[in-house]
């Protein structure tokens, strides 16, 4: 018996699955968001039956109506996961329970109706299963899976919607920066803030992106990786980047990150990355940076390392931040001692070759 959430999922295997040959070249090299399985997750809501109709079909394109309300008024959350192929060929995922908390919490502050949990990690462990085969065995590979919810109703009134559609795609990847890069380089946006007290920053919701493009376009013109946003209060302390949060690793061997409070992503790679510095006996801060100390410190030297980190970019040495009038270098601008031992740690459970005090590791075959 199961839970009475979790619904039976019906298969519909896909008549023409990509060839072992083909699928044998794409994995070698898939890049990041590029290349997608056979199959996905498909779960409908409505106001009156609830969450019902599960599936794993092929993967393909959906037809929704031009009136869609998410065409309109963007209610869109999704979240960002990995299964990783363990050393003896099997497969596991990190923290998804993290995952379906998130994706609920994101889900209430859209006013959309949250996927149970237990339905949530069903229907990410029935679309892993089916589709095992793309999980990459090379190093620094993954399937990196992408739940994702939206308004389905076709109707323009603006209010949260009476139908959704909750879906699961998942895409082989490799490296998120390309050519796997040693240390990226930001930029700070002067113009464009992401997230204000109040607003949607905690949550992850598409429009969240969709507004921080023009500050990452501004960022790709600048020959810079990813963009650094400021609050939006003040505009002077470090918040987070597009697409992950930012650490800072000091002379005396600590490590600061900004703290939560609703304009940040809570990010699991954070929090698990806080857990392991502690576990490490690092002292660690939660507390708010500057710019101006953020330049301050990495020209005096008392800021010895700075790194993104994030389910897609793992965690990613930061080497120069760029802005207007502002220009300056991270140590040695390379990954630094704290941040390559961190990401070692890390990747290291991700994997299955070290220990998992935490229970942060769900083998799944
Ligand atoms: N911040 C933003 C804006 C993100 O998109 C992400 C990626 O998911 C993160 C932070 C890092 O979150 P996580 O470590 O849960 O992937
Ligand atoms: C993730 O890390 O899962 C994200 O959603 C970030 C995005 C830049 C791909």
């Amino acid at each position: 018996m199961h839970d009475a959430t979790i619904l039976d999922f019906e298969f519909e295997a896909h008549a023409s699955p990509v060839a072992d040959a083909d699928r044998a070249a794409l994995l070698a090299n898939p890049g990041f968001g590029k290349v997608f399985t056979d199959h996905m997750v498909v779960i409908r809501y409505t106001a009156d039956r609830g969450w019902h109709d599960a599936r794993i079909q092929p993967r393909g394109p959906i037809l929704i109506d031009p009136a869609c309300a998410v065409l309109h008024y963007a209610q869109e959350i999704f979240e960002g996961m990995k299964a990783y192929r363990t050393p003896d060929g099997g497969a596991s995922l990190f923290r998804a329970d993290a995952n379906a908390r998130r994706f609920a919490e994101s889900a209430e502050r859209m006013a959309m109706p949250p996927v149970p949990d237990d339905l949530f990690l069903a229907s990410i462990r029935e679309l892993v299963s089916v589709d095992r085969a793309w999980i990459p065995e090379s190093e620094g590979g993954s399937l990196y899976l992408r739940p994702f919810m939206f308004a389905s109703e076709t109707f323009l009134g603006v209010r949260p919607a009476q139908e959704y559609l909750y879906m699961v795609i998942a895409s082989p990847a490799g490296a998120y920066f390309k050519g796997g890069a040693p240390s990226v380089t930001l930029w700070v946006s002067e113009h464009y803030t992401r997230a204000a007290p109040g607003g949607t920053g905690a949550a992850k919701c598409g429009g969240n992106y969709a507004g921080s493009l023009v500050a990452q376009a501004e960022a790709i013109r600048e020959e810079c990786d990813q963009v650094v946003f400021l609050d939006a209060v003040e505009n002077r302390y470090v918040e987070e980047l597009g697409g992950m949060n930012v650490f800072f690793v000091f002379e005396d061997g600590s490590i600061q990150t900004p703290p939560l409070g609703g304009t940040i992503l809570p990010g699991i790679t954070r929090e698990s990355l806080l857990t392991l510095a502690r576990d490490s006996g690092v002292t660690v801060r939660e507390e708010r940076y500057s710019m101006a100390d953020w330049q301050a410190d990495a020209e005096s030297g008392r800021l010895r390392e700075a790194f993104a980190c994030g389910t897609a970019a793992v965690v990613t040495p930061i080497g120069r931040v760029r802005g207007r009038g502002m220009d300056f270098a991270i140590g040695n601008g390379g990954p630094g001692i704290l941040t390559e031992q961190l990401r070692e740690q890390l990747v290291a459970i991700q994997r299955g070759t070290a220990p998992d005090p935490h229970g942060w590791v769900e083998r799944l075959f």
